[in-house]
């Protein structure tokens, strides 16, 4: 009699198994996500009963030689800056992002980068026809590439081909949720599809010694396995994200087992694919209008790179008593937080207006640095008073309105300075050690230690809202030129 085969239901989204239907996931949360499987049949080593042989491990110390990893730079430094350097030997990578955002453009435009530097590259798609490639890398001025491209989706025959493949440097796989292995009983994109796939992909890779990128779309409904289910099983976890009306990207690194995390590389969508842009501050504040109500500069850090963005507040008139927030690009619990301190330790009341908050641009600030930029924002609009356009703002505030320090203030003020910015809002400095700040010198500096600092900037009737000049170079702070556009980007060149 044939055993019945054992089901199980598992989440689309984060991999996690139970033994029944649920419409929302316990362990991540979504709903809609849980789908019936065949379970994995793992040969357990109890399960078989057989005393194997087996060969000791060895064990060593910690104080071993550890060399750095070698790595191959792909010549596109905003991704081999998320790398941690380039591609490391043997190692997987996971490229998430949502359909559309530029996987696929941006690994044709690494492999082809890689190509031209003399390395061995396979390119297999199981989303598009070689054409389909061939005409993108037309379009990209790629077509002269030596890179070696494939249309397959059965890992078998994959997995057969790369065994000759041992000089490779990189093999991209797009996607992975195409990919099939007619041993598992499901369909391609299943969470046990897309973990045996990769799984096949990662040992050919630790074996052959070439660097394998998987590609992985993000699903929102959860009818294919979505990138979270691998992250654990791969070397390093990088999401390209953006706004399909911005035309810029981001890259980011969630997860590098050789490398720094929380590195971004930033990318122009445009006619000729992405290109790289090296000072992303002045892409963020290209159209930036000084002198408006509800405009305020935080002064960012994204991985170990300084970044200015502009926060933007808008608040409009709502007497139904439950009134609108809306954020896009940061947290909307932490607004709650700022607007609840606002009132309760500053009096600034929005319990009558709408809320809108949006980071210029479409990037997405996951900073507490960012609180500060935020007040200022808000206060400004509440006021209707704009803040001082040559400042830029950082700082994280506590419940009691408290603004507490945050880390690399240096960097921020130096990146500041750059792009034309002439003073600073930041946390008071407190007595810790006797190092000073070496802010640069053209900065002027304005520490506060309590949110209703800021706001007494903006409630004192003819101050400079915001500004840390003195009441007497008020008239000339106001008409100062504002380093818009075409000033950031000077000082940025
Ligand atoms: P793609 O790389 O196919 O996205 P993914 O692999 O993440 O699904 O990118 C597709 C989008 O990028 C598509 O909407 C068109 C746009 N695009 C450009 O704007 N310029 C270009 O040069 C290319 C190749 C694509
Ligand atoms: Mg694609």
């Amino acid at each position: 009699m044939a055993a019945r085969p054992v089901f199980r239901f598992v989440c689309g989204q984060c991999g996690a198994v139970t033994g029944k239907w649920a419409g929302r996931c316990e362990s991540c949360g979504e709903w809609n996500s849980i789908s019936e499987e065949p379970a994995e049949q793992a040969p357990g080593i109890a399960a078989k009963g057989v005393k194997s042989a087996h060969r000791k491990i060895a064990f060593t110390d910690l104080a071993g030689e550890a060399a750095p990893p070698p790595r191959a730079p792909t010549g596109i430094a905003e991704l081999d800056r998320v790398l941690g350097g380039g591609l490391v030997p043997g190692s997987a990578i996971l490229l998430g992002g949502d359909p559309g955002i530029g996987k696929s453009t941006i690994l044709l435009q690494a492999a082809a980068s890689l190509a031209n530097l003399g390395k061995r590259v396979l390119y297999i798609s199981g989303e598009e026809a070689v054409e389909q490639v061939r005409m993108r890398a037309r379009r990209l001025g790629l077509s002269g590439a030596k890179m070696e491209l494939a249309a397959a989706i059965n890992l078998r025959d994959i997995i057969g081909s790369l065994e000759a493949a041992g000089d490779a440097t990189l093999v991209v796989i797009d996607s992975i949720q195409t990919m099939w292995l007619d041993e598992i009983d499901s369909a391609p994109g299943t969470v046990s599809q897309v973990r045996a796939c990769s799984f096949e992909l990662i040992r050919a890779a630790k074996t052959r010694g070439f660097a394998v990128v998987l590609v992985g779309h993000v699903t929102k409904d959860g009818a294919i396995a979505g990138p979270r289910v691998l992250e654990h099983m791969v070397d390093a976890v990088l999401y390209f994200e953006g706004d399909r009306g911005h035309q810029f990207r981001i890259l980011r690194g969630v997860k590098n087992r050789f490398g720094a995390t929380d590195e971004i590389g930033v990318f122009e969508m445009g006619e000729m694919g992405l290109t790289e842009v090296p000072n992303p501050s002045a892409l963020f504040l290209a159209e930036r209008r000084g002198n408006i109500a509800g405009s305020a500069v935080f002064a960012g850090l994204e991985g170990s790179r300084p970044v200015l963005v502009e926060i933007q507040c808008l608040l409009a008139p709502n007497p139904s008593g439950s009134p609108r927030r809306s954020v896009i690009g940061w947290d909307s619990g932490r607004l709650s937080m700022l607007l609840a301190v606002l009132e309760t330790r500053c009096g600034v009341r929005f319990n009558a207006t709408d809320v809108y908050l949006n980071v210029a641009g479409g990037l997405r600030i996951s900073e507490p640095a960012a609180d500060l930029a935020v007040a200022a924002a808000l206060v400004s609009a509440a006021y209707d008073t704009p803040t001082d356009p040559g400042m830029v703002f950082f700082g994280e505030v506590g419940l009691s309105g408290e603004i507490r320090q945050v880390a690399q203030a240096e960097a921020r003020l130096k990146e500041a300075e750059k792009l034309g910015f002439d003073s600073a809002c930041l946390p008071r400095r407190v007595a810790r050690g006797n190092r000073p700040l070496a802010a640069p010198a053209g900065l002027i500096l304005r520490e506060i230690g309590h949110l209703s600092d800021l706001v007494a900037r903006f409630a004192a009737p003819g101050a400079p809202a915001g500004s840390g000049k003195p009441a007497t170079q008020a008239s000339s702070a106001r008409g100062a030129v504002t380093p818009t556009s075409s000033q950031a980007g000077a000082a940025a060149r």
